[in-house]
């Protein structure tokens, strides 16, 4: 297989049906995501990286062009691609073990026992630090922690990739950041290949390997891909004052308010 291609996405159209006729979402899409890549998804409210991260997830398919993940061309979900839902999407009438079980039990239930499917739970919910908030319900919980919950579930299914949209949009600032590092230390430890969208320019900085930056649509395009080469494990604090991070964040802001500017026009 391939190593430096896992995902691979070529000529990707998408287009929707709507009461006025077909709305083209996004155009012209190639994109490569390595094994083990963090690449964030980043652009103007509306511009389709919702509908990128979904076409990667299997939730909807192309009207043009093919994405494959291992060389397998994606139809669908599946348990190799594990989505993280900005709305938590838990079911609040189970506590957060069993909402995590749940989705242990539909990848892993086939060949394990329950003790070992137990065991899987407790260590996805121990890796996002909720060991004590197990038993509680979602509507017990604070957002953070259900989010935690939510990237617990998806961690737990082992996927090949990680896939999370605006997992970290509804938080708090010090509570974003606490999830960012720890998103950093797990996807450290997993050596997940995630993707993840983002508006958080600083968020995607910190984060990637490399950011790609989405032109406003209709028919939004990649317009610029950026590689952060900045060294691992980051901290939030000395990288302030790194100039590769200063000059990272720099090109993004340029690209998002200079470049793509016109949103704000649109809409006003
Ligand atoms: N099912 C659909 N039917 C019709 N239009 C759609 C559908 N889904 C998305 N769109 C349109 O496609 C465009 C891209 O939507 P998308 O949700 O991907 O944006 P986004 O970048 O995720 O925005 P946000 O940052 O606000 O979440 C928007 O103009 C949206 O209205
Ligand atoms: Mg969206």
């Amino acid at each position: 297989m391939n190593e430096e291609k896992y995902i691979e996405i070529r000529g990707v159209e998408q287009r929707f049906k709507t009461a006025k006729g077909s709305f083209l979402a996004l155009q012209k899409i190639d994109l490569d995501v390595a094994k083990g890549e963090f690449v964030t998804l980043i652009g103007h409210s509306g511009c389709g990286k919702s509908t990128l991260l979904n076409l990667i997830a299997g939730l909807t398919a192309p009207t043009q062009g093919t994405l494959l993940c291992a060389n397998r061309e994606i139809r669908g979900p599946g348990p190799d691609r594990a989505v993280v839902f900005q709305n938590h999407s838990l079911l609040p009438w189970l506590t957060c073990f069993e909402n995590v079980y749940l989705a242990v039990e539909r990848v892993f239930g086939a060949s394990e026992g329950k003790a070992q499917l137990r065991s899987r739970t407790d260590a996805a919910l121990a890796l996002v630090g909720l060991t004590a908030a197990a038993q509680k319900r979602p509507g017990e919980i604070s957002g953070g922690m259900k989010q935690r919950v939510g990237i617990a579930r998806a961690l737990s299914m082992e996927p090949k990739v990680l896939l999370m949209d605006e997992p970290f949009g509804a938080l708090d600032a010090l509570t974003r950041a606490k999830l960012q590092d720890e998103l950093l230390a797990i996807v450290a430890n997993t050596r997940s290949t995630v993707v993840m969208v983002t508006h958080d320019v600083d968020e995607a900085v910190l984060l990637s390997d490399k950011i790609v930056m989405l032109t406003n649509g209709p028919g939004a395009t990649i317009g610029e891909v950026l590689q952060v080469a900045l060294p691992r494990p980051r901290n939030r604090v000395e990288l302030a004052e790194d100039p590769a991070y200063v000059h990272a964040r720099k090109a993004v802001i340029d690209f998002l308010y200079t470049r793509q500017a016109h949103v704000e026009k649109v809409a006003a």
